[in-house]
């Protein structure tokens, strides 16, 4: 008898890394798909980064995830960088092709994809409220999708102007800026409007106050906070506008990581499923 092959090991490097929920989803996606595989959530402290990587390319880890606070820090560590990489400057997920160790970023991939459900974001005009690192990739994968026009909403009006002209730069799209005031009045041609920042995150009442009367019917209104409504978008819906949850996106990022590293179509309904059992609501 031959001797088995090893099980192949991937995992996510964060601090904190309890509570992320990407390793229920994508063991689930292992079952489903009859791999001998495993997906483990390890703790890094930020000083421990470089021994980590060197680590995992010497066990040997097919793909990696990567969550905050190492998405930037990570990026010297690799061998090349994806487009979507490069445009945000951040890394969260990495597969080892041959000796390479290769950075993407998915959190705007997976933003667009689970959008794509409700709309294709060629020639829409999108306002992306918040300019950190969720705002930053949303607004690098949006452009890269074709979008006619970006308007990026921040408190701090030099964040979004940074974001604005470094996106723009990159691929051509027009970005502009905007300053976030309260209430403030969401341009009237927006098609999606995103709120990528952490409002609505721990207090599930927190909203921006936003004024909706200048947009037109049937706009999709897409929140990053996980959770299946949150203030944001119950306001969108009762001005007419559709909602995109937050459970989608970080569904589809898990689908592109699973994807890219084994080749295979994973079950999203089975990880769908995992994920809302880890969060408590399935
Ligand atoms: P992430 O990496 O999850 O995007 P982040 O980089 O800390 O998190 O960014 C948080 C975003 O939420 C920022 O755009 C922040 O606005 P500022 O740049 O002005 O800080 C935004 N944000 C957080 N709390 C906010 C609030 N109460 N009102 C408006 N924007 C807020």
């Amino acid at each position: 008898m031959s001797p088995a092959s090893p099980t192949s090991l991937y995992g996510v490097l964060g601090l904190p890394v309890a509570g992320n929920p990407t390793q229920e989803m994508i063991e689930a996606a292992f079952d489903a798909a009859g791999l001998d595989a495993r997906y483990v959530s390890l703790e890094v402290q930020p000083e421990a980064l470089a021994d980590a990587m060197r680590g995992a390319r010497a066990l040997g880890f097919p793909g990696l995830h990567i969550t905050v606070p190492h998405k930037v820090e990570v990026v010297p560590l690799l061998d090349r960088l994806t487009p979507a990489a490069q445009l945000s400057g951040a890394v969260n997920c990495i597969k080892r092709e041959g000796e390479e160790l290769v950075g993407d970023n998915t959190d705007g991939k997976g933003f667009v994809d689970s959008l794509r459900e409700l709309r294709d974001p060629r020639d829409a005009v999108a306002v992306v409220i918040g300019a950190g690192g969720a705002a930053r990739a949303i607004v690098a994968e949006l452009a890269l999708a074709g979008t006619a026009r970006i308007v990026v909403a921040n408190r701090t009006l030099g964040k979004a102007t940074e974001v604005a002209s470094q996106i723009s730069a990159g691929t051509g799209v027009p970005v502009e800026s905007a300053q976030l005031t309260e209430p403030w009045t969401v341009p009237g041609d927006a098609d999606v409007v995103v709120n990528a920042t952490t409002v609505g995150m721990s207090d599930p009442a927190g909203r921006i106050r936003l004024d909706w009367s200048q947009v037109g019917d049937g706009a999709i209104a897409a929140d990053v906070v996980i959770a299946p409504s949150t203030a944001f978008l119950r306001d969108a819906e009762e001005h007419g506008h559709r909602a995109v949850d937050g459970l989608g996106m970080l569904v589809e990022q898990a689908v592109i990581g699973f994807r890219w590293w084994t080749g295979i179509e994973p079950d999203r309904a089975a990880m769908r499923a995992a994920l809302e059992h880890e969060l408590g609501l399935g």
